[in-house]
């Protein structure tokens, strides 16, 4: 019996094994396109839905323009509004909404809430952000770093300063896969999951990225290429922010550190920000800062993105 072949979800960065590189290609020439007025309209009559538990500014504009100019459309929902907020469940939920739409795209407080969306739905299911990862933003960041050095990731140095949070465990599967150098700091008991950092290195050993730790902020911006920092207090952290902001308080990109690094290194930050917390004004406002291309190639990450894992009507 022939029949379609499985849908593809997008939950890790680790499930773009094998064809990340290719991806960041189209976002370039997809970006290169819409800035000559061609929006690539490749996937025309195509649907997604959008389900946010958190909020968003970026990821829910930058897919909605996404769909818009692959001729598809997004329909945003929020639970609070759904059925799923009143008791209907995330499998009967996903089964509906894959009777109308194309793929989902949903933001999750919990990763066992996005993995029970997936293995209900028929359609694809994009991750955009959950707790343990975030992958749309770190092929986002990775298409900012391929424009600043386009010879290519080998023996560039990226150093991570702050939370080992969902960010940082995409940023580590990511860099992996394409051979760059990452060195994280963080207090040690904010770092990444073990199991992870696990899979991160085993897929690093493919490409010869090397991917190390430490707690000391000013040895990792040390001569780094590019430094990236991300908030002390994730969604969904709330309630410890006394403590994270304690622990955190020297784990700051300010112009002391970003001395440290080389003289022609810049800054990422996935944004929101807390300014005066994980990074001082001067740096997010400075020259330096590759912080507001970072967040337009939202925009065309998930445009390649979605074009590769939505199928052609
Ligand atoms: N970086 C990011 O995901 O931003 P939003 O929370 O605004 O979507
Ligand atoms: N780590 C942050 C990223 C926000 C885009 C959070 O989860 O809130």
């Amino acid at each position: 019996m022939t029949g379609s072949p499985p849908k593809r979800d997008l939950l890790s960065v680790a499930d773009l094994q094998g064809d990340l590189p290719s991806i960041l290609e189209r976002a370039a020439a997809m970006k290169r396109a819409r800035s000559a007025g061609d929006l690539s309209p490749t996937r025309p009559g195509t649907n997604i839905a959008m389900i946010f538990e958190k909020a968003s500014t970026r990821t829910r504009t930058s897919f909605e323009i996404a769909m818009n100019d692959l001729g598809g459309h997004a329909v945003y929902l929020s639970p609070k509004e759904m059925q799923l907020g009143r008791g209907e469940t995330i499998a009967d939920t996903a089964r509906v909404l894959s009777r109308y739409v194309d793929a989902i795209v949903y933001r999750a407080y919990r990763r066992t809430d996005m993995a029970e969306l997936a293995r209900w739905a028929t359609v694809p299911v994009i991750n955009a952000l959950d707790d343990r990862e975030h992958p749309c933003q770190i092929v986002a960041d990775l298409l900012t770093l391929r424009e600043r050095w386009p010879e290519g990731f080998r023996g560039r140095r990226l150093a991570y300063i702050g939370d080992g949070n969902n960010v940082l465990n995409s940023l580590l599967l990511g860099s992996a896969l394409v051979g760059l150098d990452l060195i994280s700091a963080t207090p040690t008991a904010y770092r990444p999951p073990r199991d992870l950092v696990e899979t991160a290195e085993r897929l690093a050993r493919g490409t010869g990225a090397h991917l190390t730790f430490t707690d000391d902020p000013r040895a990792a911006a040390r001569d780094a290429d590019a430094l990236y920092t991300d908030v002390w207090v994730s969604m969904g952290d709330e309630a410890e922010k006394e403590d994270r902001e304690k622990a955190f308080s020297g784990y700051q990109i300010n112009a002391e550190l970003l001395a440290r690094a080389r003289p022609d290194a810049f800054v990422l930050h996935d944004l929101p920000a807390h300014r005066g917390q994980e990074i001082t004004d001067e740096v997010m406002d400075g020259p330096r800062a590759a912080i507001w291309d970072q967040a337009e190639n939202r925009l065309h990450a998930q445009k390649a993105l979605l074009e590769r894992l939505l199928r052609r009507r």
